[in-house]
């Protein structure tokens, strides 16, 4: 069987792996990647696309963020709809001066993807059972098969980045890992359009037919959802049917200025709430979905997993320069300690905007009241935002 070595095994070539790799790469630590899919599979999810302060400092901080910077869209508040009116919430101003970027995870992937082409450094496509060995131990190795063959890499570390569906997590002994989770009765429709936004922020609206959403990819390109039910399935919602339902969930000035076409992607993504504890176990890190899931709302799922990856470059390239533990050991719950505030942050903006079976008259009132408070009080605007544009990290 043929065999090498790195020092870090990073398994799944998303967002998280690929940054992973890269600030390795950056500090002299030796990485290869092993992905199931091909790269033009990864490139063909579309995902979320609010970049917070932190992850753009990170994504420079690995040399990727020219093209970013030339086209993202840097926004400093958004509007919450409902009652047939719009609220901005001024971010920029609420927090001292943060403000958020608009640029696809699309984007950063393709970035990251020829930033490790340009650089050469290794990354196995189509590897398929990939299997990990010996992480409680100091010598751990990945094997998988591709081409027919089998495959070995010795490695120091192993960095399970494969995504919630990954094999990383899925190798901890049973009882050696903790699930949370909640599985929302809902889903959204997705529609990425090739015309202006509606409006130059994102609408967040909450709608008595239920949550909707105005978000963009450029100037020229929107992305927009409705909350349909966990039944519905996209190839049913026709083009217009889609248009006739986000503009009765609009205010009447945003359902005017909203610009159809034909959809370019439309798939139906449901939404959970999932942490798994903890996040190291020997040799082996999980970062990112394989760890972690947050509905959409405020889009949280790449921030975070780029706050894991910030998390674990830094305890990996100490651990090679000084051979200190310290960073290691405090990988798991540092991380958590972020997490679970933006898994509280999402799951609270998913209840205050969206209809639930359980919602009913009184729910619809009370989430009323909350919107009113929310926009009327500085403090809870305040709360909203801070979250929103990202919470510090510990160090
Ligand atoms: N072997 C190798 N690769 C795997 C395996 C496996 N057994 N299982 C999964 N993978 C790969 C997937 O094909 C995928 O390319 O791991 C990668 C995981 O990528 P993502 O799911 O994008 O997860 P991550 O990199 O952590 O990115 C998090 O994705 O879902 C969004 O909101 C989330 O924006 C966040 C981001
Ligand atoms: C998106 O643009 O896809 C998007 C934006 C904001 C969210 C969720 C998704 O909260």
């Amino acid at each position: 069987m043929p065999s090498s070595r790195t020092q870090v095994a990073i398994i799944g070539a998303g967002p998280s792996g690929l940054l992973l790799g890269q600030l390795l790469h950056k500090a002299g630590i030796d990485n290869v990647i092993v992905e199931r899919q091909t790269g033009e599979y990864v490139l063909g999810r579309v995902r979320a696309g609010v970049l917070e302060q932190t992850t753009i400092d990170l994504l420079d901080e690995a040399g990727v963020g020219q093209r970013m910077h030339r086209e993202g869209l840097v926004h400093g508040g958004f509007e919450l709809s409902f009652g047939g009116a719009r609220h901005r919430i001024d971010m920029h101003g609420l927090t001292g001066g943060k403000q958020v970027m608009i640029y696809g995870q699309t984007e950063v992937t393709r970035d990251l993807m020829d930033a490790r082409a340009a650089l050469g450094l290794s990354t196995v496509y189509e590897a398929k059972s990939v299997a990990i060995h010996d992480f409680d131990g100091r010598h751990p190795t990945l094997t998988w098969r591709k081409d027919g063959a089998e495959h070995e890499l010795q490695c120091d570390f192993v960095a399970g980045c494969d995504g919630y569906h990954g094999v990383s997590r899925a190798s901890v002994p049973e009882g050696g890992v903790a699930h949370y989770e909640k599985v929302y009765p809902f889903g959204w429709l997705g529609v990425l359009v090739d015309q202006p936004p509606v409006s130059h922020e994102l609408i967040y609206s909450n709608h008595e037919r239920g949550f909707a959403l105005c978000s963009m990819r450029s100037p020229t390109r929107s992305r927009h959802y409705v909350q349909v039910p966990l039944e519905d399935r996209a190839e049913d919602w026709s083009d217009a049917a889609f248009w006739d339902e986000l503009r009765r969930r609009l205010d009447p000035r945003a359902a005017d200025s909203l610009m159809t076409g034909p959809s370019i992607e439309k798939s139906i993504a449901p939404l959970r709430s999932f942490v798994a504890e903890p996040m190291r176990f020997g040799r082996l890190f999980l970062a990112g979905d394989a760890a972690h899931i947050v509905p959409p709302t405020g889009a949280k799922g790449l921030n975070l997993a780029a706050s894991d990856v910030r998390y674990l470059s830094r305890a990996l390239i100490e651990f090679h320069a000084e051979r200190s533990e310290a960073g290691i050991d405090a990988y798991s719950d540092r991380c958590l300690r972020r997490i679970w505030k933006a898994e509280r942050f999402s799951w609270w903006f998913t209840s205050l905007t969206h209809r639930f079976p359980e919602t009913g008259a009184i729910g619809r009132k009370l989430q009323r009241a909350e919107l009113d408070y929310l926009v009327s009080s500085r403090a809870a605007s305040t709360a909203m935002a801070e979250n929103y544009v990202g919470l510090p990290f510990e160090d």
